[in-house]
Protein backbone atom coordinates (compact mmCIF):
# COMPACT_ATOMS: atom_id res chain seq x y z
CA UNK A 1 0.00 0.00 0.00
CA UNK A 2 1.38 3.57 -1.01
CA UNK A 3 1.84 5.62 1.93
CA UNK A 4 0.77 9.61 1.12
CA UNK A 5 1.72 11.92 3.36
CA UNK A 6 -0.36 15.26 3.25
CA UNK A 7 0.99 18.55 5.19
CA UNK A 8 -0.99 21.90 5.46
CA UNK A 9 -0.78 24.68 8.09
CA UNK A 10 -3.00 27.45 7.11
CA UNK A 11 -6.37 27.85 7.20
CA UNK A 12 -6.76 28.38 3.23
CA UNK A 13 -4.20 25.40 2.43
CA UNK A 14 -6.71 23.51 5.08
CA UNK A 15 -9.87 24.38 3.28
CA UNK A 16 -9.04 23.08 0.10
CA UNK A 17 -6.89 20.29 1.44
CA UNK A 18 -9.36 18.75 3.37
CA UNK A 19 -11.43 17.66 0.52
CA UNK A 20 -8.65 15.49 -0.86
CA UNK A 21 -7.91 13.85 2.59
CA UNK A 22 -11.08 12.80 2.69
CA UNK A 23 -10.88 11.46 -1.57
CA UNK A 24 -7.44 9.72 -0.49
CA UNK A 25 -8.40 8.45 3.18
CA UNK A 26 -11.58 6.87 1.13
CA UNK A 27 -9.35 4.26 -0.84
CA UNK A 28 -8.35 1.77 0.20
CA UNK A 29 -5.17 1.68 -1.67
CA UNK A 30 -3.59 4.44 -0.27
CA UNK A 31 -2.01 5.18 3.59
CA UNK A 32 -3.05 8.41 4.11
CA UNK A 33 -1.26 10.55 7.02
CA UNK A 34 -1.85 13.96 7.63
CA UNK A 35 0.26 16.15 9.31
CA UNK A 36 -0.04 20.16 10.39
CA UNK A 37 2.66 22.29 10.64
CA UNK A 38 0.23 24.28 12.90
CA UNK A 39 1.94 27.83 11.12
CA UNK A 40 -1.69 28.58 12.33
CA UNK A 41 -3.60 27.43 15.22
CA UNK A 42 -7.37 28.64 15.97
CA UNK A 43 -8.09 29.21 12.13
CA UNK A 44 -6.77 25.76 11.11
CA UNK A 45 -8.62 23.73 13.88
CA UNK A 46 -11.92 25.54 12.66
CA UNK A 47 -11.18 23.99 9.77
CA UNK A 48 -10.23 20.58 10.64
CA UNK A 49 -13.24 20.55 12.95
CA UNK A 50 -15.51 21.30 10.29
CA UNK A 51 -14.23 18.60 7.86
CA UNK A 52 -13.93 15.90 11.11
CA UNK A 53 -10.56 15.62 10.15
CA UNK A 54 -7.49 14.39 13.27
CA UNK A 55 -4.45 14.94 11.91
CA UNK A 56 -1.88 11.99 13.04
CA UNK A 57 1.02 15.08 13.57
CA UNK A 58 0.82 18.35 14.42
CA UNK A 59 4.41 20.42 14.80
CA UNK A 60 2.31 22.85 16.50
CA UNK A 61 4.79 25.66 15.85
CA UNK A 62 2.58 28.91 15.81
CA UNK A 63 3.47 31.40 17.83
CA UNK A 64 2.24 35.58 18.16
CA UNK A 65 4.67 37.67 15.68
CA UNK A 66 5.91 34.51 13.90
CA UNK A 67 8.87 35.36 11.20
CA UNK A 68 9.40 33.96 7.94
CA UNK A 69 12.70 32.44 9.88
CA UNK A 70 10.84 31.39 12.45
CA UNK A 71 8.23 29.80 10.62
CA UNK A 72 10.57 27.98 7.82
CA UNK A 73 13.42 26.55 10.21
CA UNK A 74 10.59 25.32 12.87
CA UNK A 75 8.85 23.70 10.22
CA UNK A 76 11.81 22.32 8.60
CA UNK A 77 13.57 20.65 11.89
CA UNK A 78 10.24 19.00 13.44
CA UNK A 79 9.00 18.00 9.68
CA UNK A 80 12.31 16.21 9.27
CA UNK A 81 11.36 14.15 12.06
CA UNK A 82 8.34 13.16 10.99
CA UNK A 83 9.26 11.97 7.56
CA UNK A 84 11.95 10.06 9.16
CA UNK A 85 9.54 7.72 11.67
CA UNK A 86 6.63 7.64 8.44
CA UNK A 87 8.59 6.94 5.32
CA UNK A 88 6.20 8.65 2.99
CA UNK A 89 6.27 7.09 -0.94
CA UNK A 90 4.90 10.92 -1.45
CA UNK A 91 4.60 14.09 0.14
CA UNK A 92 1.69 16.43 -1.04
CA UNK A 93 1.84 19.98 -0.51
CA UNK A 94 -0.79 22.77 -1.26
CA UNK A 95 -0.40 26.26 -2.78
CA UNK A 96 2.68 28.52 -1.67
CA UNK A 97 2.25 29.45 2.02
CA UNK A 98 5.79 29.29 4.06
CA UNK A 99 4.59 25.71 5.24
CA UNK A 100 4.21 24.50 1.62
CA UNK A 101 7.57 25.92 0.86
CA UNK A 102 9.48 24.60 4.02
CA UNK A 103 7.67 20.97 3.70
CA UNK A 104 8.89 20.81 -0.07
CA UNK A 105 12.63 22.01 0.88
CA UNK A 106 12.59 19.26 3.58
CA UNK A 107 11.24 16.29 1.18
CA UNK A 108 13.84 17.64 -1.43
CA UNK A 109 16.89 17.42 0.86
CA UNK A 110 15.15 13.95 2.00
CA UNK A 111 15.07 12.60 -1.63
CA UNK A 112 11.16 12.14 -1.06
CA UNK A 113 8.77 12.76 -4.24
CA UNK A 114 6.32 15.66 -3.48
CA UNK A 115 2.89 16.50 -5.34
CA UNK A 116 1.86 19.99 -5.94
CA UNK A 117 -1.63 21.06 -5.44
CA UNK A 118 -2.77 24.52 -6.90
CA UNK A 119 0.45 24.92 -8.87
CA UNK A 120 1.28 27.36 -11.30
CA UNK A 121 0.05 30.45 -10.20
CA UNK A 122 1.92 33.25 -11.13
CA UNK A 123 2.15 37.22 -10.89
CA UNK A 124 5.23 37.42 -12.13
CA UNK A 125 6.61 39.90 -9.69
CA UNK A 126 8.73 37.91 -6.92
CA UNK A 127 7.90 40.52 -4.30
CA UNK A 128 4.16 40.59 -5.20
CA UNK A 129 2.34 38.27 -3.01
CA UNK A 130 5.47 38.24 -0.74
CA UNK A 131 6.69 35.99 0.16
CA UNK A 132 4.03 33.78 -1.76
CA UNK A 133 5.46 34.09 -5.25
CA UNK A 134 8.90 32.87 -4.27
CA UNK A 135 7.35 30.11 -2.52
CA UNK A 136 5.37 28.81 -5.35
CA UNK A 137 7.95 29.22 -7.70
CA UNK A 138 10.46 27.36 -5.58
CA UNK A 139 7.74 24.29 -5.33
CA UNK A 140 7.75 24.15 -8.81
CA UNK A 141 11.39 23.33 -8.48
CA UNK A 142 11.30 20.30 -6.71
CA UNK A 143 7.90 19.18 -7.30
CA UNK A 144 8.29 15.60 -9.38
CA UNK A 145 3.70 16.13 -9.72
CA UNK A 146 2.07 19.67 -10.63
CA UNK A 147 -1.90 19.90 -10.11
CA UNK A 148 -2.49 22.54 -11.73
CA UNK A 149 -6.11 24.35 -11.77
CA UNK A 150 -6.22 25.47 -15.07
CA UNK A 151 -5.01 25.54 -18.49
CA UNK A 152 -3.52 29.22 -17.37
CA UNK A 153 -1.53 27.49 -14.36
CA UNK A 154 0.10 25.08 -16.62
CA UNK A 155 1.38 27.04 -19.65
CA UNK A 156 2.88 29.14 -16.51
CA UNK A 157 4.80 25.75 -15.84
CA UNK A 158 5.47 24.64 -19.05
CA UNK A 159 7.08 28.16 -20.12
CA UNK A 160 9.06 27.24 -17.21
CA UNK A 161 10.32 24.02 -18.61
CA UNK A 162 8.58 21.76 -15.98
CA UNK A 163 7.74 18.34 -17.92
CA UNK A 164 4.29 18.72 -19.57
CA UNK A 165 3.41 14.89 -18.65
CA UNK A 166 4.02 15.99 -15.23
CA UNK A 167 1.43 18.56 -15.35
CA UNK A 168 -2.50 17.98 -14.53
CA UNK A 169 -5.45 20.40 -14.91
CA UNK A 170 -7.72 19.31 -12.52
CA UNK A 171 -9.67 22.24 -11.50
CA UNK A 172 -8.87 23.93 -8.03
CA UNK A 173 -10.04 21.81 -5.01
CA UNK A 174 -11.69 25.27 -3.40
CA UNK A 175 -14.63 24.47 -5.70
CA UNK A 176 -15.23 20.93 -4.08
CA UNK A 177 -15.19 22.24 -0.76
CA UNK A 178 -17.87 24.91 -2.16
CA UNK A 179 -19.81 22.20 -2.81
CA UNK A 180 -20.21 20.40 0.41
CA UNK A 181 -20.60 23.86 2.66
CA UNK A 182 -23.07 26.52 1.10
CA UNK A 183 -26.50 25.68 2.17
CA UNK A 184 -30.05 27.89 1.00
CA UNK A 185 -31.21 26.93 4.28
CA UNK A 186 -28.48 28.84 6.27
CA UNK A 187 -28.91 31.47 8.91
CA UNK A 188 -27.01 33.36 11.40
CA UNK A 189 -27.01 35.99 13.91
CA UNK A 190 -24.98 38.11 11.32
CA UNK A 191 -27.26 37.65 8.58
CA UNK A 192 -30.32 38.98 10.93
CA UNK A 193 -27.84 42.05 12.15
CA UNK A 194 -27.67 42.63 8.34
CA UNK A 195 -31.17 42.30 7.64
CA UNK A 196 -32.44 43.74 4.30
CA UNK A 197 -29.63 46.13 3.91
CA UNK A 198 -26.98 45.68 0.99
CA UNK A 199 -24.01 43.81 2.47
CA UNK A 200 -20.02 44.73 1.81
CA UNK A 201 -18.10 41.40 3.47
CA UNK A 202 -14.27 42.32 4.21
CA UNK A 203 -11.17 40.44 4.80
CA UNK A 204 -7.74 41.98 4.67
CA UNK A 205 -4.38 39.99 5.93
CA UNK A 206 -1.35 40.46 3.60
CA UNK A 207 1.96 40.83 4.93
CA UNK A 208 2.92 42.84 2.13
CA UNK A 209 0.00 45.15 2.79
CA UNK A 210 0.59 45.65 6.40
CA UNK A 211 1.46 49.44 7.41
CA UNK A 212 0.66 52.30 4.81
CA UNK A 213 -1.66 50.36 2.41
CA UNK A 214 -3.69 48.57 4.85
CA UNK A 215 -4.00 51.98 6.64
CA UNK A 216 -5.22 53.44 3.18
CA UNK A 217 -7.41 50.66 2.59
CA UNK A 218 -9.57 50.95 6.00
CA UNK A 219 -9.47 54.73 5.38
CA UNK A 220 -11.36 54.02 1.99
CA UNK A 221 -13.60 51.25 3.87
CA UNK A 222 -14.35 54.17 7.09
CA UNK A 223 -15.21 56.85 4.75
CA UNK A 224 -18.01 54.73 2.00
CA UNK A 225 -19.79 53.53 5.72
CA UNK A 226 -19.47 56.97 7.06
CA UNK A 227 -21.08 58.69 3.64
CA UNK A 228 -23.21 55.58 2.96
CA UNK A 229 -24.96 54.84 6.38
CA UNK A 230 -27.76 52.67 4.97
CA UNK A 231 -25.19 49.93 3.99
CA UNK A 232 -23.84 46.76 6.67
CA UNK A 233 -20.07 46.02 6.53
CA UNK A 234 -19.25 42.42 7.98
CA UNK A 235 -15.23 42.22 8.80
CA UNK A 236 -14.50 38.80 10.24
CA UNK A 237 -10.21 39.41 11.38
CA UNK A 238 -7.55 37.80 10.60
CA UNK A 239 -6.14 37.02 14.31
CA UNK A 240 -2.98 38.74 13.48
CA UNK A 241 -2.71 40.83 16.53
CA UNK A 242 -0.94 43.67 14.36
CA UNK A 243 -4.62 43.42 11.51
CA UNK A 244 -6.63 43.44 14.69
CA UNK A 245 -5.05 46.63 15.82
CA UNK A 246 -5.24 48.33 13.02
CA UNK A 247 -8.69 47.44 12.06
CA UNK A 248 -9.67 49.12 15.45
CA UNK A 249 -7.99 51.86 14.93
CA UNK A 250 -9.50 53.04 11.78
CA UNK A 251 -12.87 50.70 11.81
CA UNK A 252 -13.96 50.92 15.28
CA UNK A 253 -16.09 53.92 15.94
CA UNK A 254 -18.40 52.34 13.02
CA UNK A 255 -22.03 51.49 13.92
CA UNK A 256 -22.68 50.10 10.27
CA UNK A 257 -19.32 47.57 10.36
CA UNK A 258 -19.54 44.36 12.56
CA UNK A 259 -15.71 43.48 13.46
CA UNK A 260 -15.96 40.22 14.11
CA UNK A 261 -13.40 37.08 14.66
CA UNK A 262 -12.97 34.50 11.96
CA UNK A 263 -15.73 32.70 10.95
CA UNK A 264 -15.72 28.90 10.68
CA UNK A 265 -15.91 27.92 6.49
CA UNK A 266 -19.33 27.24 6.73
CA UNK A 267 -20.27 30.46 8.20
CA UNK A 268 -18.05 32.24 5.61
CA UNK A 269 -19.50 30.43 2.79
CA UNK A 270 -22.91 31.19 3.15
CA UNK A 271 -22.49 34.53 4.77
CA UNK A 272 -20.67 35.50 1.45
CA UNK A 273 -23.39 33.80 -0.59
CA UNK A 274 -25.37 36.78 0.72
CA UNK A 275 -22.97 39.97 0.21
CA UNK A 276 -23.61 42.23 -2.26
CA UNK A 277 -19.68 42.82 -2.89
CA UNK A 278 -16.65 41.48 -1.12
CA UNK A 279 -13.70 43.68 -0.75
CA UNK A 280 -10.41 41.70 -0.06
CA UNK A 281 -6.55 40.59 -0.49
CA UNK A 282 -7.40 36.94 0.06
CA UNK A 283 -6.18 34.77 -2.78
CA UNK A 284 -8.55 32.11 -2.04
CA UNK A 285 -11.79 34.07 -1.87
CA UNK A 286 -10.68 35.22 -5.74
CA UNK A 287 -11.65 31.66 -6.97
CA UNK A 288 -15.11 31.03 -4.62
CA UNK A 289 -16.60 34.44 -5.27
CA UNK A 290 -16.49 33.97 -9.15
CA UNK A 291 -18.65 30.43 -8.55
CA UNK A 292 -20.99 32.65 -5.82
CA UNK A 293 -21.51 35.08 -8.68
CA UNK A 294 -20.40 37.58 -5.73
CA UNK A 295 -18.42 40.51 -7.77
CA UNK A 296 -14.96 41.15 -5.59
CA UNK A 297 -12.91 44.38 -5.25
CA UNK A 298 -9.33 42.62 -4.68
CA UNK A 299 -7.34 45.50 -2.93
CA UNK A 300 -3.80 44.40 -4.19
CA UNK A 301 -1.76 45.65 -6.83
CA UNK A 302 -0.92 42.15 -8.50
CA UNK A 303 -3.15 38.75 -8.48
CA UNK A 304 -2.17 35.27 -9.53
CA UNK A 305 -6.15 34.48 -10.70
CA UNK A 306 -6.40 35.77 -13.87
CA UNK A 307 -9.22 34.00 -14.75
CA UNK A 308 -11.72 35.84 -12.36
CA UNK A 309 -10.72 38.94 -13.62
CA UNK A 310 -10.84 37.48 -17.46
CA UNK A 311 -14.46 36.37 -16.42
CA UNK A 312 -15.66 39.87 -14.81
CA UNK A 313 -16.31 38.99 -11.33
CA UNK A 314 -13.11 40.25 -10.16
CA UNK A 315 -11.55 44.29 -10.26
CA UNK A 316 -8.21 44.63 -8.92
CA UNK A 317 -8.32 48.15 -7.68
CA UNK A 318 -4.65 48.46 -5.34
CA UNK A 319 -4.94 49.84 -2.41
CA UNK A 320 -5.36 53.75 -2.99
CA UNK A 321 -7.85 55.52 -0.94
CA UNK A 322 -9.11 56.97 -4.28
CA UNK A 323 -9.10 53.77 -6.64
CA UNK A 324 -11.17 52.21 -3.51
CA UNK A 325 -14.02 54.45 -3.18
CA UNK A 326 -14.23 55.07 -6.79
CA UNK A 327 -14.53 51.45 -7.74
CA UNK A 328 -16.96 50.93 -5.27
CA UNK A 329 -19.21 53.66 -5.91
CA UNK A 330 -19.26 52.25 -9.48
CA UNK A 331 -21.01 48.57 -7.94
CA UNK A 332 -23.47 50.63 -5.83
CA UNK A 333 -24.45 53.23 -8.12
CA UNK A 334 -24.47 51.25 -11.73
CA UNK A 335 -26.42 48.73 -11.96
CA UNK A 336 -25.37 47.40 -15.38
CA UNK A 337 -21.88 47.11 -13.79
CA UNK A 338 -22.92 45.80 -11.21
CA UNK A 339 -25.11 43.16 -13.27
CA UNK A 340 -22.08 42.38 -15.16
CA UNK A 341 -19.69 41.73 -12.54
CA UNK A 342 -22.50 39.23 -10.35
CA UNK A 343 -22.72 36.70 -12.89
CA UNK A 344 -21.52 33.14 -12.11
CA UNK A 345 -19.13 31.50 -14.04
CA UNK A 346 -16.48 29.53 -12.53
CA UNK A 347 -13.05 28.94 -14.59
CA UNK A 348 -11.93 26.56 -11.72
CA UNK A 349 -14.01 23.23 -12.72
CA UNK A 350 -16.54 21.33 -11.60
CA UNK A 351 -15.78 20.24 -8.16
CA UNK A 352 -14.26 17.22 -8.71
CA UNK A 353 -10.34 18.20 -8.33
CA UNK A 354 -10.03 15.88 -5.34
CA UNK A 355 -11.41 13.16 -7.08
CA UNK A 356 -9.17 13.54 -10.41
CA UNK A 357 -5.80 14.30 -8.23
CA UNK A 358 -6.55 10.19 -6.19
CA UNK A 359 -7.40 8.77 -9.93
CA UNK A 360 -3.86 10.35 -11.20
CA UNK A 361 -1.92 9.48 -8.08
CA UNK A 362 -3.38 6.09 -7.94
CA UNK A 363 -2.29 5.54 -11.91
CA UNK A 364 1.04 7.41 -11.50
CA UNK A 365 2.22 5.61 -7.62
CA UNK A 366 1.21 1.87 -8.67
CA UNK A 367 2.66 2.08 -12.60
C1 LIG B 1 -0.30 33.00 6.12
C2 LIG B 1 0.42 32.74 4.80
C3 LIG B 1 -0.33 33.40 3.66
C4 LIG B 1 -1.80 33.01 3.65
C5 LIG B 1 -2.40 33.27 5.02
C6 LIG B 1 -3.82 32.79 5.08
C7 LIG B 1 2.86 32.64 4.80
C8 LIG B 1 4.13 33.40 4.83
N1 LIG B 1 1.74 33.36 4.86
O1 LIG B 1 -0.22 34.41 6.36
O2 LIG B 1 0.27 32.99 2.42
O3 LIG B 1 -2.44 33.79 2.69
O4 LIG B 1 -1.64 32.57 6.02
O5 LIG B 1 -4.51 33.34 6.16
O6 LIG B 1 2.87 31.43 4.74
N2 LIG B 1 -2.53 33.94 14.22
C9 LIG B 1 -3.19 33.46 15.33
N3 LIG B 1 -4.00 32.37 15.18
C10 LIG B 1 -4.21 31.75 14.00
C11 LIG B 1 -3.56 32.25 12.86
C12 LIG B 1 -2.70 33.34 12.99
O7 LIG B 1 -3.04 33.98 16.43
O8 LIG B 1 -4.97 30.77 13.93
C13 LIG B 1 -1.63 35.10 14.37
C14 LIG B 1 -0.29 34.78 15.05
O9 LIG B 1 0.05 35.86 15.85
C15 LIG B 1 0.68 34.69 13.85
C16 LIG B 1 0.10 35.75 12.91
O10 LIG B 1 -1.31 35.61 13.06
O11 LIG B 1 2.00 34.96 14.25
C17 LIG B 1 0.50 35.63 11.46
O12 LIG B 1 0.30 34.30 10.96
P1 LIG B 1 1.20 33.81 9.69
O13 LIG B 1 0.79 32.42 9.34
O14 LIG B 1 2.64 34.05 9.95
O15 LIG B 1 0.83 34.82 8.54
P2 LIG B 1 -0.54 35.05 7.77
O16 LIG B 1 -0.65 36.50 7.49
O17 LIG B 1 -1.63 34.35 8.45
N1 LIG C 1 -12.43 32.21 5.30
C1 LIG C 1 -13.03 31.63 6.42
N2 LIG C 1 -13.37 32.45 7.48
C2 LIG C 1 -13.14 33.77 7.47
C3 LIG C 1 -12.49 34.35 6.34
C4 LIG C 1 -12.15 33.53 5.27
O1 LIG C 1 -13.28 30.42 6.47
O2 LIG C 1 -13.48 34.44 8.46
C5 LIG C 1 -12.02 31.32 4.19
C6 LIG C 1 -12.40 31.75 2.78
O3 LIG C 1 -13.66 31.24 2.40
C7 LIG C 1 -11.29 31.14 1.95
C8 LIG C 1 -10.10 31.16 2.88
O4 LIG C 1 -10.61 31.30 4.19
O5 LIG C 1 -11.55 29.78 1.64
C9 LIG C 1 -9.16 32.29 2.56
O6 LIG C 1 -8.22 32.40 3.54
P1 LIG C 1 -7.26 33.64 3.68
O7 LIG C 1 -7.89 34.84 3.07
O8 LIG C 1 -6.85 33.71 5.10
O9 LIG C 1 -5.97 33.19 2.86
P2 LIG C 1 -5.55 33.25 1.32
O10 LIG C 1 -6.60 32.57 0.53
O11 LIG C 1 -5.35 34.70 1.00
O12 LIG C 1 -4.25 32.53 1.27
Amino acid sequence: MKRILVIFGTRPEAIKMCPLVLELKSREEFETIVCVSGQHREMLDQVLDVFGIVPDHDLSIMKPRQTLNDLTTNIMTRLKKVLELENPDLVLVHGDTTTTFAASLTCFYENIPVGHVEAGLRTFDIHSPFPEEFNRRAVSLVADLHFAPTATARENLLREGVDPARVFVTGNTAIDALRTTISPDFEHDVLDWVGDSKMILITAHRRENQGEPMDHMFQALAQILQERPELKAVYPIHLNPDIRATADRILGHLDNLLLIPPLDVLEFHNIMARAYVVMTDSGGIQEEAPALGIPVLVMRNTTERPEGIESGTLKLVGTQIEEITTALYQLLDDQAEYDRMSQARNPYGDGTASRQIAQILSETMNR
